[in-house]
């Protein structure tokens, strides 16, 4: 799906299901560091108008933030402190490691929308997966609909920040697509490794 190289072991989802309390109090931290992560992007933007459309994407996943948190209100769920995210600083590490002779401050930021997008392509990968094994069970109907219209939020942030690298390299497309190729291997690697946890990056 999207850019993945390696698709979700089929068994992450019926755990996920299982344990959905863990799962979403997980996907709550999960929306607020994409929001954090989108306004930090915002203070690197190369133009104010990216800054402006990064701003707005912060807003977004604040919404997303807000909803789950509902949801957890419902449950009767804490959100708890911000529980360590190897998956994304996996992905960080990865960027660095790859890029042997050091990075400009170009591919910097480069990197950071990139790693930004395989992100989004992973959540929006596990929300499909959501959607469609709530939607079989009966009784949690609104939950399905909900992790549908995040499954379609993702895809388009996916798209969003990709157009961003792009526009970060000078429009350089071909450079920037080969980049997101040799980081979406190391994504599957590591993907390949997860897969375990009731986490939506577990
Ligand atoms: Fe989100
Ligand atoms: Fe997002």
């Amino acid at each position: 799906m999207l850019c993945l190289t390696r698709s979700t072991d089929p068994s992450w989802v019926d755990r996920a299901v299982d344990r959905l309390d863990e799962v979403l109090i997980d996907h709550a931290h999960c929306e607020m560091k994409a929001a954090m992560n989108a306004l930090s992007l915002a203070a690197r933007a190369v133009t104010p108008a990216m800054a402006s459309r990064l701003a707005a994407l912060a807003e977004e996943e604040t919404q997303h933030f807000r909803e789950v948190l509902a949801e957890l209100e419902r449950r009767g769920l804490a959100l708890g402190t911000s529980p360590p995210d190897p998956y994304a600083a996996e992905l960080r590490a990865l960027a660095h490691r790859t890029r042997p002779g050091g990075r400009s401050p170009e591919d910097t930021l480069v990197d950071r929308f990139l790693v930004a997008a395989l992100i989004e392509a992973r959540s929006c990968e596990r929300f499909r997966l959501l959607a469609d094994a709530l939607a079989r069970s009966a009784d949690r109907g609104d939950l399905a609909a909900f992790y549908e219209g995040l499954f379609a939020a993702e895809a388009r942030h996916y798209r969003t920040f990709l157009d961003f690298a792009i526009e970060a390299a000078g429009g350089d497309e071909p450079r920037v697509r080969l980049r997101l190729g040799e980081l979406a291997e190391g994504e599957g690697q590591l993907a390949g490794a997860l897969g375990v946890a009731p986490e939506i990056h577990g």
